[in-house]
């Protein structure tokens, strides 16, 4: 099983919006079980979740000095990939929770503001020495901001080369708490988020070769 962490110290980057829309695509695609684990007490995915018909994905709920158990207790039940939404301006926990991921997906907008807000979470990421991959998101096409929050982001870390526009359809509500990918599985959004979930797969991908490696090599 991989875990994955969505987390940015800035409140309202598109942690949970990422959460929800990765974890029904991966799930769509043929990838789970996926469960998902909400650590942020604004409940935000859970109550999204509570709305939902269908059975997939699962959420669990799991005490934060529980939370190696709960995880164990997935792979144990042949979890495909855990999805972890964490909540902003907590950077202790946060760091707590990097230790058991596999790879940390950190949601920006292209804005000055979350340009600015990016070292702290950065500065946490690099000290614990997880892979991560920046996610640029609410992005408007061929902007300056975009290309240059790209820039400037890249000579941190990764960039998903894959971008999350600002549409209306990810902060809509659909019948049963469905995504926009399930209402409308052919449109664009879901184009987006099936080409975001295949980066992001091969961000792990990467990830894990490169532990391998260090692991042969002690
Ligand atoms: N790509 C997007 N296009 C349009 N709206 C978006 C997009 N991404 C996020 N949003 C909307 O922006 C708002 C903030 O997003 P979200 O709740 O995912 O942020 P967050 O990082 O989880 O916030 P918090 O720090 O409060 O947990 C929500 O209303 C969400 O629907
Ligand atoms: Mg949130």
């Amino acid at each position: 099983m991989q875990v994955i962490v969505i987390n940015s110290q800035k409140g309202g980057s598109g942690k949970t919006m990422l959460c929800k829309h990765l974890s029904v695509e991966a799930e769509r695609s043929g990838d789970g079980p996926i469960f998902l684990i909400d650590t942020d007490p604004q409940g935000t995915l859970t109550a999204w979740h509570t709305k939902r018909d269908a059975e997939t994905p699962a959420r669990i709920e799991v005490p934060f000095d529980g939370l190696e158990k709960g995880l164990a207790v997935l792979r144990h039940h042949g979890a495909a990939y855990c999805l972890i939404d964490t909540a902003s301006g907590r950077l202790e926990i946060a760091a707590e929770l990097f230790k058991v991921a596999d790879l940390v997906v950190f949601p920006v907008q292209p804005s000055e503001d979350d340009l600015t807000a990016a070292p702290v979470t950065v500065q946490a990421l690099k000290q614990s020495g997880k892979p991560f991959v920046f996610v640029l998101t609410r992005v408007k096409a061929n902007t300056l901001i975009t290309a240059q929050a790209a820039a400037v982001l890249s000579k941190h870390g990764q960039v998903a080369e894959i971008f999350v526009n600002d549409r209306t359809a990810y902060k809509s509500p659909y019948a049963k708490g469905q995504t926009i990918t399930e209402a409308e599985p052919k449109g664009l959004a879901a184009k987006e988020i099936t080409a975001l979930w295949r980066n992001i797969k091969s961000c792990l991908h990467v990830s894990m070769q490169e532990s391998e490696k260090v692991n042969a090599h002690g």
